[in-house]
């Protein structure tokens, strides 16, 4: 049984967020500053966690390497700051993730960090986890339409779309000539509520392009549900690739860049660029895949973006061990995560746009791919 309930200040102060976050929705351009984390911008359940508690750790299926990254940290930490971590992967889908989000709250689990599948799907389970008191931390991908939810943790989504759009724009010119240009878009799995925050990032940076006829995608596909790509799979990116190789691309038509949100995606993507007989387009990636940073160091894939797990899952089992002092969990924007039914308090950390340029710079104190950049 938990016993420590928070006084009326720390509730009064939630009532306050809960104030100011109504009066504005995620305005696109606002960039949260990791630096400046405000104690009043925190968030929290309403009781202490106990030492030595459970901790849940729902990750979706590994669909790319950070999230594998994520378990092995996440147990780690989570014993080493005194824990019992229940780290679980949700393999076969959405209905695996709900079941073990119940487990954990069975196994009286005080905090669940949960990586959704689908992050419109969780609500009954998560509602429940708050009936028992324990905090709900989102981490990485937001969880939709619950007011269940008590702080979103994670690298800033918006700005990893404009710092792809960005870096398209560049590797454009600095590979490809002078434009006009022919791209292709792909976006992310649409029951992911990041892909769509790529996406518009992305788009925030390319539309302007493609209305002024620098840019034209050939295929003709340009809203987020013609390019989304069904559970982040390569087999689909190659797949509507293939086709849009073979529908717009016969003959001398060239393909000269591809928006791509990920490096698993990319390297799909390249595959299908490479067998339709075309030379290599300058695309984006995300995550900092070794084969895409290899990729990189040889000037094929043009960018990726260093989103550090480290950083992330330290910053999670931080405000783990926060709640446990009793205290809040820290926050840094409270306007740009509108869930549907509230805006959640976040604490966004920065990505940064690796390319062959500065990618030793960037990955200098990572042991797995600082290597990776050297001779
Ligand atoms: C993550 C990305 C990742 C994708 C697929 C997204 O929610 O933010 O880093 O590439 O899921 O795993």
């Amino acid at each position: 049984m938990r016993v420590n309930m928070r006084g009326a200040a720390a509730l009064a102060a939630f009532g306050v967020i809960a104030l100011a976050g109504c009066s504005s929705d995620r305005g696109g351009e606002t960039e949260a500053d990791p630096a400046s984390t405000s104690t009043a911008g925190a968030a929290g359940g309403e009781i202490c966690i106990e030492e030595g508690a459970a901790i849940g750790v729902a990750l979706p299926q590994k669909t790319s390497e950070n999230w594998v990254l994520a378990e092995q940290l996440f147990n780690e930490g989570l014993t080493e700051a005194g824990f019992e971590p229940i780290v679980q992967f949700g393999n076969s889908g959405v209905t695996e993730q709900q079941n073990q989000i119940a487990a954990m709250i069975e196994q009286d689990a005080q905090v669940i960090v949960v990586g959704a599948i689908d992050g419109s799907q969780l609500g009954t389970q998560l509602e429940r986890a708050k009936e028992t008191g324990a905090s709900v931390i989102a981490y990485d991908r937001l969880v939709l339409n619950t007011e269940a939810v008590d702080a979103y943790i994670a690298f800033d989504n918006f700005r990893v779309g404009v710092l792809q759009g960005e870096a398209l724009l560049q590797g454009l010119a600095e590979r490809k000539g002078e434009g006009p240009y022919n791209i292709e878009l792909i976006a992310g799995s649409s029951d992911d509520a990041n892909s769509t925050p790529f996406f518009e990032g992305a788009m925030s940076v390319l539309q302007p392009k493609i209305d002024d006829g620098t840019l034209t995608v050939v295929s003709g596909q340009t809203s987020f549900e013609q390019a989304a790509t069904a559970g982040w799979q390569a087999q689909n990116a190659q797949t509507r690739m293939d086709t849009i190789m073979s529908g717009s691309y016969s003959g001398d038509t060239e393909l000269h860049g591809i928006l791509s949100p990920n490096d698993t995606l990319a390297r799909a993507a390249l595959t299908s660029v490479d067998q339709a007989g075309k030379d290599t387009p300058v695309i984006t990636g995300q995550d900092s895949e070794v084969e895409s940073v290899k990729s990189i160091v040889d000037g094929e894939q043009y960018s990726t973006i260093y989103k550090d797990t480290r950083e992330l899952v330290a910053q999670t089992i931080a405000s783990v061990e926060e709640l446990a002092a009793c205290g809040e969990i820290p926050v840094n924007d409270t306007e740009q995560y509108d869930n549907g039914v509230k805006v959640v308090p976040a604490f966004l950390l920065d990505p940064k746009i690796v390319t062959q340029e500065n990618a030793a710079e960037v990955y200098a104190d990572d042991a797995t791919l600082g290597p990776l950049t050297e001779g």
